[in-house]
Parts: C-alpha cells; structure tokens; sequence
C-alpha cells in the first residue's frame, strides 16, 4: 500500500536538487506531483524524466499572479491540491560590511514572501477544498543559528522556522499541518555554487570549503536528497496529523534542538 495514494503535491523549486528527490519520493508513494519552477524548462525534463504522475508547472514564487496561476493551474491538472512543499529558495554570501540591497530583497523576496505567500495560496485552497492539508516549507540548518558570511540566508530560513510556527498554529483548525524540515548539507548545485562562493569569499581553492564542511558532519558525509524524503514523506502522510508547527533536523547530527 502506498502512503500517499490519490494525493495531489506541488513542489516549487522541483526542477533539480532536493525537490526533485522529494518529488521522487512522493511518486513512487502514489501521489501525482506537480514539478513547480521558475526555470520550466528544467521543470518539463525533470517531469519527463518522473514519468506520467509528475507535470510541468511554472511559478516564479517572488510574484504573486505567477503564485495564484500555478496553483490554478495544479487544480485544473489535478483536480486538487493537498500537499505543498515550499521548497524553492536562494541562497548568497559576504561580509557583512559588503551585503547589498538588492542581495537582501532578492532573498526575502523568494525565501520569505515566496514561502508565505505560496503557503497562502495553497491554504486557501486547502480550505476551500474542506479536508485539511499538509504543508511543509524547507528551513535550514541555517535556520537555527548565524554563520559569519551568511547573515541574509540565515535569516530567511529563520523566518521561515517562525512562520512555519505561526502558520501552523492558524491552520491547524483547518486540518492543516504546516510543518518544516531543516536540513544540514546537502550534496547537488546548490553546494557548488556555495562552494565557488565560498572559495572566492576565503580566497580557498574550489572543493576545500566542501571538504572542511564535509569533515565536520558527524554522520561523515553530505545528504543526499534521498536522505531527506523519509521525513518530507512522513509530514504528507496521515501519520504526521497530531504533528503542528514543528522543523525536524535532518542533517546527520549538526544540530540539536
Ligand atoms: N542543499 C543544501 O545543502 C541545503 C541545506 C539546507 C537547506 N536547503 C534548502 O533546501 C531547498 C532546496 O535546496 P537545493 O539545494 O535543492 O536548491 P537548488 O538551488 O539546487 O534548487 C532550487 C530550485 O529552486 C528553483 N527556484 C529558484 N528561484 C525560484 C523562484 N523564484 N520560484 C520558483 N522556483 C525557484 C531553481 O530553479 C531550482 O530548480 C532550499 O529551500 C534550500 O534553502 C538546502
């Protein structure tokens, strides 16, 4: 039996990485998933390659008709919406003498008014549909504590633990649960261009700062995204129903809390 059988799931961020592991995960628990990106292009390879119960959809999170129509868009494909993951972010680095205006808006545009307001939209819908739903955004290690080159992502995924939090206690008399998941390192493109960031910002060779983070996660190696889905699976299922604005560490042992 599968756990999400019949479910219909949006994944913004779905194209590559972390989401198109969980959208991965969620296929073969018997959901049909929508892969939801900016980049559609990515989005539409990444739905062929998933096979028939993944489809294409895009969604810049930073604009709010493009939130409204792919939402409108899941419910004319799918018939309904019952999961989100809010998975799509971005990240930067610098000193804090040296962060930019237009790196902070950038961020808080995708990684905090992108996850609230998709959060929004698809409760709404959720309501409307009248059987509760699950949300689940994606915090960070980041999250929990600052990091001296990262001050803006950090707060972002701070904000987003928060509102995970707040929004969870509101929707949950809807038969929502909005939960969220804080990863630690996670191998793919992402960790490249941190590294390359990283490289240039400590003046490292490309690979060290990989290799330095690497030797300090305490179960020895980077995530996968597979490492990830078990939880992004468990909080979609109705085993997670009693489970209210929480963020689960799934970071091999980084972080307690
Ligand atoms: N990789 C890690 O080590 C790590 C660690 C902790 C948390 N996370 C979080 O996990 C999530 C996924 O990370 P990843 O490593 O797979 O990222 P990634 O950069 O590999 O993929 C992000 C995806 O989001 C899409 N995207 C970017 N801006 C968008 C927008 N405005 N609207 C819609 N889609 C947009 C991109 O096209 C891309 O497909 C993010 O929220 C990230 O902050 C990642």
């Amino acid at each position: 039996m599968t756990r999400l059988g019949g479910k219909s799931a949006m994944i913004t961020g779905a194209a590559r990485g972390i989401g198109r592991g969980f959208a991965e995960a969620y296929i073969a628990e018997g959901a049909t998933v929508a892969i939801a990106d900016v980049n559609l292009e990515a989005a539409e390879a990444t739905a062929r390659e998933l096979g028939n119960a993944a489809y294409a959809v895009q969604i810049d999170v930073s604009d709010q008709a493009s939130i409204d129509a792919a939402i409108a868009t899941v419910v004319s494909q799918a018939g309904k919406l019952d999961i989100l993951i809010n998975n799509a972010a971005l990240f930067d680095a610098a000193e804090t003498v040296d962060i930019t205006r237009e790196s902070f808006d950038k961020l808080y545009a995708v990684n905090v008014a992108g996850t609230l307001f998709t959060m929004q939209a698809a409760a709404r819908q959720m309501i409307a549909q009248g059987h509760g739903g699950k949300i689940i955004n994606m915090a960070s290690q980041a999250g929990r504590r600052g990091e001296p080159l990262v001050l803006v992502y950090c707060s972002t995924k701070a904000a987003v633990i928060s509102m995970t939090q707040s929004a969870g206690l509101n929707l949950i008399k809807h038969g929502i649960n909005v939960n969220a998941i804080a990863p630690g390192v996670v191998d793919g493109a992402h960790w490249e261009h941190v590294d390359a960031m990283f490289a240039k910002l400590e003046g490292k060779p490309l690979g060290q700062k990989k290799a330095e983070v690497e030797a300090g996660v305490p179960a020895g190696r980077f995530a996968v995204p597979a490492d990830l889905a078990g939880m992004a699976v468990f909080l979609a299922s109705p085993e997670s129903d009693y489970i209210v604005s929480q963020t689960y560490n799934v970071d091999g042992g980084q972080w307690m809390s």
